[in-house]
């Protein structure tokens, strides 16, 4: 019997596969052994010498891995941009991969390829490959492409010749009216078919001293991580990937939450957004575009969409990086943290949650199932800021989150969190205690500003150094009193 059609029931429930199962351009592949611990770009590259999928970067900085990953999503394969380097083959496990070859219309070109010919949006076409899978992504889904959304949806991709405006102008010329969709590329049914049943499965795979174990329950996750404590979480792996890459970390025994049913959801409930562990940021960013745009905007700006269509909120809460972009937010708004392990869950404040840096008040055999965020109350209003070098696809200096809620010209309440000023992110009770019934004046935003630098140490770093961290954590407080006054921030009307 071939191993991909041994199944064997062990003590955890449902059956066990030891082979992940995926298509690539709609071809079925079944993987088995060491392979699966490989990144998705070299399966691709050198496994299927599907070499138009490029690696520069390996970091997930440049976008010229870029394919494009389709899960099941209510009865169809739902298709998203992501880094290829930085993905595992497991966490592609139940997907269909499409690479630029698989973007072939009828053999040919596709309009998007056409046109980054015609408009001269191709040097030594290193970059070329990932653009156009990003595109072509965009266009899929697109009703009525724009100048603004070619743009976003490249956000993600660095080309170091062409310069971007023949890219975008090609975006801008592509025939619309030739583009076929992709579910009529690949038509979804036996997939859909395959995934749905394939779902109900765990996977186990043992090779050269590795595991890596995919659950399809919950249960089924916490007792893995009871009998191996030691068992690192890669959610998107858009952290992890990184050190793996770079650093050579090599973890032994892994698990990733892909194929559990549920754990991927977004929902309101009792005021607050309840975000499943595996709900990825791109996912979290439509969600709250209406709910709470200051924390949408926010979103916007984290990483790429490649980046997004990958990451999640748990992953940036337990990576504990003091340089997070959502945790100050989170702070602000005393979210909590579910985490569950077999004896049950736990609630974490996450203002209780960081013990130092990237120390955590999470045990061996926990992990986070979701996170909840109580939406802002009527009247308040939030602000957040992040301070980068470049707009995109760049990680924080300073960050700082502020909600308050004002009475006239009186600060009623305030809670401020800062990041990128100690180990951990920090809240800032002191400046908040002053603030509290004081009249919103530049005066007393500028008292304010010299406590908040009493309760921060930043350190100097690539990022930035100590003094300009200092006077951004003052200028931030000052921006918040301008923005106030010129009313600029809109209080929540729910
Ligand atoms: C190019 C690039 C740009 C980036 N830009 C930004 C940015 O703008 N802002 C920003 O804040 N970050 C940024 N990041 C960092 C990263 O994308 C985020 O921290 C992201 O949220 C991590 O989520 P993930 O699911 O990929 O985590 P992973 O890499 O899978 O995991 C990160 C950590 O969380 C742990 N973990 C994951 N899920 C769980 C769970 N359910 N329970 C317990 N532990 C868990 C893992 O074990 C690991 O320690 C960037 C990274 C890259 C490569
Ligand atoms: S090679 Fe640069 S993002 Fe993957
Ligand atoms: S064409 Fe050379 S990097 Fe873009």
């Amino acid at each position: 019997m071939p191993y991909h059609m041994q199944h064997c029931l062990i003590g955890l429930a449902g059956y066990m596969r030891d082979y992940l199962h995926l298509f690539v351009n709609g071809q079925e592949h079944k993987v088995s052994g060491s392979e699966a611990f490989q990144p998705l770009s070299t399966f691709l590259r050198w496994g299927l010498g599907k070499t138009g999928t490029k690696i520069v970067c390996e970091e997930g900085d440049c976008g010229a891995c870029t394919v494009l990953v389709g899960k099941l999503k209510d009865g169809k394969i739902d298709y998203q941009p992501i880094n290829s380097c930085i993905q595992l083959l497991y966490q592609a496990d139940l997907s269909h991969i499409i690479t630029v070859e698989g973007l072939k219309q009828n053999g040919h070109l596709n309009p998007v390829q056409d046109a980054m010919v015609e408009c001269h949006g191709t040097q030594c076409g290193f970059c070329t490959p990932g653009f156009v899978v990003a595109m072509c992504e965009y266009f899929d889904r697109s009703k009525s492409p724009c100048a603004q959304g070619i743009k976003d949806s490249v956000t993600g991709n660095l080309c170091r010749c062409t310069g971007y405006e023949p890219i975008i102008k090609a975006g801008l010329n592509v025939d619309l009216t030739s583009i076929v969709p992709l579910s009529e590329l690949y038509p979804p049914s036996e997939m859909v078919k395959l995934f749905a049943e394939k779902r109900k499965e765990s996977v186990l795979i043992k090779a050269e001293g590795k595991t890596v174990f995919l659950p399809a329950t919950l249960a089924d996750a916490s007792k893995f991580k009871s009998e191996n404590q030691d068992a690192i979480i890669i959610a998107g792996g858009t952290d992890v990937c990184v050190v793996m890459n770079k650093r050579a970390y090599a973890p032994n025994v892994v698990m990733n939450f892909c194929n559990i049913d549920g754990l991927s959801e977004i929902k309101i409930g009792d005021g607050r957004i309840h975000v499943g562990a595996t709900a990825t940021l791109a996912k979290l960013e439509s969600f709250v575009k209406d709910k709470v745009p200051e924390f949408f905007d926010l979103l916007w700006v984290f990483g790429s969409p490649q980046i997004r269509n990958a990451g999640t909120l748990a992953g940036n809460i337990a990576n504990a990086s003091p340089i997070a972009d959502t945790p100050p937010f989170l702070f602000v708004m005393d979210a909590v943290i579910n985490l569950v392990s077999t004896k049950g869950s736990r609630q974490v404040r996450i203002n209780d949650f960081y013990k130092g840096y990237k120390r955590f008040d999470m045990n061996k055999d926990e992990f986070i199932s979701s996170v909840e965020i109580p939406l802002p109350a009527k009247g308040e209003m939030v602000r957040l800021y992040k301070v980068s070098r470049r707009k995109h696809l760049d990680i924080s200096t300073n960050t700082a989150a502020f909600k308050f809620k004002l009475n006239g010209n009186k600060i009623e309440d305030i809670a401020i969190a800062y990041g990128g000023v100690a180990a951990v992110i920090l809240r800032l009770p002191k400046t908040e205690d002053f603030l509290k019934g004081k009249q919103v004046d530049l005066d007393v935003f500028q008292k304010a500003a010299d406590i908040a630098v009493s309760e921060i140490t930043p350190i100097s770093d690539v990022r930035g150094s100590r003094e300009f961290r200092l006077q951004l954590a003052k200028n931030l407080l000052s921006k918040l009193y301008y923005e106030i006054t010129e009313g600029r921030i809109a209080a929540c009307q729910q």
